[in-house]
């Protein structure tokens, strides 16, 4: 069975219909890129699947099952104890979802407790040490940090780090590394394959870096006007495809093909 099946799904914003009939498929362990110009429907899909559509954005035909179970059906309840622990997302901005009046350490420990009957002293420890492995210098400072006395970087990698705390089964990350310089996103590309290869979770990773994407994937899917244009893996979709708009689009990749991730 496939981790996470999304099949023939339409997503509305009010009336508006966004996305069309959209079909993924992520195994265990799989890596897989959505590409795709700007305003194409990648953030909406990956939300969808979390249950996080803004401004009244919702399924409207279709299903997205996770593990034989439809993640159209939950209720409140079965989402506090699937999102932020089986299921994590990473945003572009994590820095900018955190509360800016609360320490890191504060808003760590509550999202600890939320998912572990443990003390307050046990959460705080087990975040800092979340943040030694993102490589965060001086961990206990971090935690007695406010985000806006972070770098954007460092925030990026504390926000990573929360969404790893758990070792998610599904990570799904939203441009997680455009903001960051190009030694902090290698860093945190290596961290992301890492989890896959310790722990065998699978991600489906947004981004507009098609260095990042083809580097990253096992699978690539290229989404345009809110439809998946095409989808197949990595050296297909690089080296094989006849489809104008992915010839196009992957035409870039050459040029970055040098960048070096490793
Ligand atoms: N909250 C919202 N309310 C109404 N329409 C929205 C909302 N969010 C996105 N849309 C619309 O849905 C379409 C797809 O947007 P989406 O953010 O999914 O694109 P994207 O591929 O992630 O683009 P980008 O690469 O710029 O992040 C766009 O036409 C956008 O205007
Ligand atoms: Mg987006």
């Amino acid at each position: 069975m496939a981790l996470l099946e999304i099949t023939n799904v339409d997503i509305s914003y009010g009336k508006r219909l966004i996305v069309k009939n959209c079909n993924l498929t992520l195994e265990k362990a799989e890596i897989c890129s959505i590409v795709g110009e700007s305003g194409s429907g990648k953030t909406t899909v990956i939300r969808a699947v979390l249950d996080l559509l803004a401004g009244g954005g919702r399924v409207t035909a279709g299903d997205i099952v996770y593990e034989g179970r439809s993640l159209l059906t939950l209720d409140d309840k079965e989402w506090r104890a699937l999102r932020g622990h089986d299921i994590s997302m990473i945003f572009q901005d994590s820095g900018a979802m955190m509360n800016q009046t609360r320490l890191i350490g504060k808003t760590y420990v509550e999202y600890i407790r939320t998912h572990e009957n443990i003390s307050k002293k046990e959460a705080w420890a087990k975040g800092a040490e979340m943040l030694g492995r993102m490589r965060l210098p001086d961990p206990d400072r971090i935690m007695r940090s406010y985000p806006f006395q972070l770098s954007g970087g460092q925030r990026q990698r504390v926000g990573i780090a929360m969404g790893m705390t758990y070792q998610p089964r599904l990570l799904l990350a939203d441009e997680p590394t455009s903001a960051l310089d190009v030694t902090t996103q290698a860093q945190i590309v290596r961290q992301m394959m890492e989890l896959r290869d310790e722990y065998g979770t699978s991600i489906i990773i947004v981004t507009h870096d098609l260095g990042v994407a083809t580097y990253m994937a096992d699978k690539v899917v290229v989404m345009k006007d809110g439809e998946i244009e095409e989808q197949g893996d990595r050296s297909y979709m690089l080296h094989e495809s006849t489809n104008a708009y992915t010839k196009k689009l992957l035409d870039a990749v050459p040029s970055l093909g040098g960048k070096r991730y490793v």
